[in-house]
């Protein structure tokens, strides 16, 4: 593993953000190569790494090595994994440990993980000393194609996920394709719904070419990159296009409403769901709702859901362990997440495969029935 590959099998997405434009390289290998790329583009020679700690003993020491090789002096901090620690404390904690390293305006946090440590780190890159640079290496599936890519940095409030952040573009990201061979295989499921979730945006090509590659995707190699590789530029165009979310950034939320109804209503218990199986029967309903409200064939939710099940997903409500509350009270979830006005909602819908666009005149009253019906 981690042997230095060559340079052709790493793809790059950039994102043209104007004095925020940076690169994604995606590949096998990239970890062991951090210290030159980072080193090639960005000025200063400290870094403060963050990591977890499931991904350190992994991870840490050859990141370190690569960093050392390049001339770049590094402490590392390695935190508890799991949701919870996107905390106050712990970004108390993290920002010490960033001046306790001395990285000043031109060095740089680099986080080291999934979502959970990209967004921490991120958010304290941000705020240290008015902001420092920011470089993400990636681990999780769902971190390579979605939450590394875009700015969004945060913490969790006891009022909501994600309340407390700011936007903070990284100046580079390192999507080491290898390391996802660690991850279980239920969190690489989990990443995958959101791969799924661009071609059931506006790639209705990538959707077919998923629904024929995906254990190629799974299996590793150039169609794990591929995968990524578009998923991280059609993340990008969305970000580019709509960089604060006044708009159509707002696509990215396919299957989200549902997701996040599910997800608050196993108070965010990862051994009953994890994010991205709340996205996958989240997108399912989205599909369904949308045949409901005659604006796409029933096929379409038929396809979307037998593709995800295929590569194991749940896709139905009753295949989440225990109970769940009634369908007022996913109601209430999803009106708490969407701001309700006049009782409509705004809500991603679609047409058809690849056809989604925000709907913000959706009846609650449509949405309570098919609720009921979907869970009686
Ligand atoms: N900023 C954004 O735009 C954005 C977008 C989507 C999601 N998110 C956030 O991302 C978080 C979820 O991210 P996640 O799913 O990566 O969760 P995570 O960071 O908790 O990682 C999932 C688990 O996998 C482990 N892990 C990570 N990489 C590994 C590897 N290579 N080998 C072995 N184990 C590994 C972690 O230690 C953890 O236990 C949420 O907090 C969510 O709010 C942010
Ligand atoms: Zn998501």
């Amino acid at each position: 593993m981690n042997a230095v590959t060559p340079a052709s099998s790493v793809r790059k997405v950039h994102v043209p953000l104007g004095e925020r434009a940076y690169d994604i390289l995606i590949g096998p290998g990239l970890i062991a190569s951090a210290g030159s790329e980072i080193a090639s583009r960005i000025k200063g020679r400290k870094a403060a790494i963050i990591t977890d700690e499931h991904v350190a003993p992994l991870y840490l020491d050859a990141l370190k090595a690569s960093l050392d090789a390049a001339g770049i002096v590094s402490a590392a901090v390695v935190l508890p994994a799991g949701e919870k620690t996107k905390s106050f404390e712990h970004l108390v904690n993290v920002c010490d440990k960033v001046l306790e390293a001395r990285v000043e305006r031109n060095d740089y946090v680099i986080a080291l993980g999934g979502g959970v440590i990209g967004d921490l780190s991120g958010f304290a890159a941000g705020i240290v000393r008015r902001g420092v640079r920011f470089v993400q290496l990636p681990t999780s599936l769902l971190a390579q194609v979605d939450s590394s890519v875009g700015g969004k940095t945060g913490i969790n409030s006891r009022h909501g996920k994600n309340l407390i952040g700011v936007f903070h573009q990284p100046d580079l990201v390192l999507a080491d394709t290898d390391v996802l061979n660690t991850l279980s295989e239920r969190e690489f499921r989990a990443g995958y719904a959101e791969v799924a979730k661009y071609g059931l945006i506006d790639k209705p090509d990538f959707f077919s070419w998923l629904e024929k590659n995906w254990q190629a995707v799974f299996a590793g190699g150039s169609a794990r990159s591929e995968a990524i590789a578009v998923s991280c530029q059609a993340k990008a165009d969305v970000v580019v296009a709509d960089e604060r979310e006044n708009g159509q950034r707002a696509l990215l939320n396919l299957g989200h409403t549902f997701g996040h109804a599910l997800e608050a209503a196993t108070a965010y218990d990862s051994r009953r769901l994890v994010h991205g199986e709340g996205v996958s029967i989240g997108m399912v309903l989205a599909h369904e709702f949308s045949a409901r409200m005659n604006l796409a064939s029933p096929d379409d939710a038929r396809r979307v859901e037998a593709h995800l099940k295929t590569v194991g997903l749940p896709t139905r409500m009753a295949e989440i362990p225990g109970t769940l509350p009634p369908a007022e009270v996913l109601m209430d979830a999803i009106a708490q997440d969407k701001k309700v006005k006049g009782g409509k909602l705004t809500f991603i819908l679609t047409r058809g495969i690849g056809q989604s666009f925000v709907a913000d005149d959706v009846p609650a009253s449509e949405v309570i029935s098919f609720l009921k019906e979907k869970h009686p």
